[in-house]
């Protein structure tokens, strides 16, 4: 049997309306708009209130992206939601987000590999396609983290926004759609950035909350240093896997943590700047939904054809890192 080729054939985003700027940070901790915008490259982000859970960023994300595919939820045969801030330990955010759609009966399952979670599950999703399991995926990465966030700290706090991205996968035509991924991990870096409370080993309570363990926990420095050399490492083993190289790249969509790992990895990787999707400085670190946000905002002003080579690349707690080339399968206006 010939090979089928899984490709997007649909996106959509969504981020909550409130905005906050580094200047409403300035009155909420000791930052300067300045430092912000200096050492991670953000101006704003969006923020959820509220009773807003990750499922209602994922919902508006979902259907813009099925409207764009110009499919109805019932042909929808799986819904994986990405994502690290799900509305409940259980059930995931998948079935939620169908009870949402309306859809009555399709497959629902979550994925987590924190800010690498749509990388990981555009790996996964495609598959599904092309083993002929299911015609429609229906990808998600949606994340919610400012709701683990303590405002207190500083060097937490500037860091992210909550969004959602969407993707509908279906079979392209042959040599389109997903090239290949490359996914890896290190365990051994699991204390580098965690939320250590409301798990089984440390569930919630008046102990954990008066000592902030339901808040998130990040050594910024080793991040920092891991995501600037994971980062171009991923991006050339998947080039080298599907046999391009970095000139053949339209667009590289990295996740959007840091400005300057952006643009550290972009000069060790060779790629012109105007290559690198960023809109980090509207969004902030939205974990999972960073790549498809910044997929969508690029989709939507008209950048990319059919044809065009796109290199995903993601990183983030695990530690999980991992990178997707896809030949793009839409047809441009
Ligand atoms: N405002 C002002 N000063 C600050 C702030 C702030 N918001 N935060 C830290 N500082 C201070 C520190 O206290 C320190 O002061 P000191 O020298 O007096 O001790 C100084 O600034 C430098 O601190 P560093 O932590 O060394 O600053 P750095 O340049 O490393 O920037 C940052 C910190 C932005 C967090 C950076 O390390 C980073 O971006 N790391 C990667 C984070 C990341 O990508 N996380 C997400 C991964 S994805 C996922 O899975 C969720």
């Amino acid at each position: 049997m010939a090979k089928a080729y899984a490709g997007i054939v649909g996106i959509g985003a969504y981020v909550p309306e409130k905005r906050l700027t580094n200047h409403d940070l300035e009155k909420m901790v000791d930052t300067s708009d300045e430092w912000i915008r200096t050492r991670t490259g953000i101006v704003e982000r969006r923020i959820v209130e509220g009773d807003i859970a990750t499922s209602d960023l994922a919902v508006p994300a979902a259907k813009a992206a099925l409207l764009d595919a110009g499919i109805g939820v019932d042909d929808v045969d799986l819904i994986l939601a990405t994502t690290s801030t799900p509305d409940m330990i259980f059930p995931s955010t998948a079935c939620l987000i169908q009870k949402k759609l309306g859809i009555k009966n399709c497959a629902a399952f979550d994925l987590q590999a924190a800010c690498t979670g749509f990388v990981y599950g555009l790996a996964v999703a495609s598959q599904f396609i092309e083993t002929g399991m299911y015609k429609t995926v229906l990808l998600i990465g949606a994340d919610a983290f400012t709701k683990h966030i303590n405002w207190k700290d500083r060097g937490t706090c500037i860091l992210f926004g909550d969004g959602a991205g969407a993707v509908v996968l279906q079979q392209v035509e042959e040599g389109y759609g997903v090239l290949g991924s490359y996914l890896d991990a290190d365990g051994k870096g699991s204390d580098l950035l965690k939320i250590p409370a409301g798990g089984s080993l440390q569930p919630g309570n008046e102990f954990t909350v008066k000592n902030g363990l339901h808040y998130v926990q990040m050594n910024g420095n080793e991040v920092f240093k891991f995501a600037v050399r994971i980062l171009p490492e991923a991006a050339t083993k998947v080039l080298n896997e599907v046999g391009l190289s970095i000139d053949d790249v339209d667009y590289l969509i990295p996740h959007q943590a840091n400005m300057r790992i952006i643009t550290a990895a972009a000069e060790r990787l060779g790629i012109k700047q105007e290559k690198i999707a960023v809109n980090i400085e509207m969004y902030g670190n939205t974990s999972t939904a960073s790549i498809p946000l910044a997929l969508n905002d690029l989709y939507k002003s008209n950048r990319i054809k059919k044809g065009d080579i796109l290199l995903f690349v993601g990183f983030g707690a695990g530690l999980t890192w991992g990178a997707n080339v896809v030949k793009w399968a839409i047809k441009g206006d």
